[in-house]
């Protein structure tokens, strides 16, 4: 029995107005939330108070944000801590996203700093790995994502990684439209897998949940979710129609029962 989860990264799409609407669309869905499938979105920052109340009555669908400051307080305009995040009742946060290490200059050292503070403050992070299109060309993707996952894991405890969640998005594939074949994410998953298991135990591997995200559709969720390592899907694009997002939820309860 698989036990997936679903999570849609917004981006910086959907101010608190819109965000009310996509997440009336999502719990008025035809779609139930299946059993075994765990649903999370996450909104940008200034809409996680909306999206927290909107939640209350949806359950099975938790809430995190894309981004989190390593301190607890102080003099870092424009940031926001791990304490806020739990005040607006945020259960993950996404960590690393590619976006944020091209563009905001996030290092594998920031990644693992917030890592750290968001396990120790009880949120759960997505911490996303993957490769550039001229890595893979190298044929070092194996070798950078092994390097990202032990960096943004440097310091972590078998004891204190409970809930943590990887998300392997290859560069190429995050909105482009092109997607990982099924056989090439199975091989970065398990690889991933494998590095969980190097660092703490088989057991607690085979709990860690890893995503695969970088366009996935509802045309081709089914093929990538039925890759053994596969726990499910980190997607962008897709997650903010409720129709597509739901779409995706219902094949993962398929494949979950
Ligand atoms: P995409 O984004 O589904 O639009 O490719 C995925 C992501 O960046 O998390």
């Amino acid at each position: 029995m698989r036990n997936f989860l679903v999570a849609g990264n917004w981006k910086m799409n959907c101010g608190p107005g819109e965000t009310k609407k996509l997440l009336d669309g999502i719990k008025n869905s035809d779609v139930s939330i299946p059993e075994r499938v765990d649903v999370l979105v996450c909104p940008p920052m200034i809409s996680l108070t909306v999206a927290s109340d909107e939640l209350q009555d949806a359950e099975g669908v938790a809430l995190g944000a894309q981004n989190v400051h390593s301190e607890d307080n102080g003099a870092y305009t424009g940031e926001v801590s791990t304490q806020m995040l739990n005040e607006v009742q945020c259960d993950y946060v996404i960590l690393g996203h590619s976006e944020r290490r091209e563009y905001f200059g996030e290092t594998d050292t920031t990644v693992n700093a917030k890592v750290i503070k968001s396990l120790s403050d009880d949120l759960r992070p997505v911490i996303c790995v993957g490769e550039s299109l001229e890595q893979r060309k190298a044929g070092e993707h194996q070798l950078i994502v092994r390097k990202q996952v032990e960096a943004a894991l440097s310091g972590v405890s078998e004891d204190g990684a409970g809930g943590l969640v990887i998300a392997y998005e290859p560069i190429w594939a995050i909105g482009t439209g092109e997607t990982a074949s099924p056989d090439q994410a199975q091989e970065m998953h398990k690889m991933v897998r494998e590095v969980l298991a190097d660092l703490y135990s088989d057991d607690m591997a085979d709990g860690i949940r890893i995503l695969y995200g970088g366009s996935m559709k509802p045309h081709n969720a089914e093929e990538l979710l039925s890759q053994p390592d596969v726990d499910g899907g980190l997607i962008g694009g897709a997650s903010l129609k409720a129709d597509s997002f739901t779409e995706i939820i219902r094949i993962a309860g398929e494949l979950s029962s």
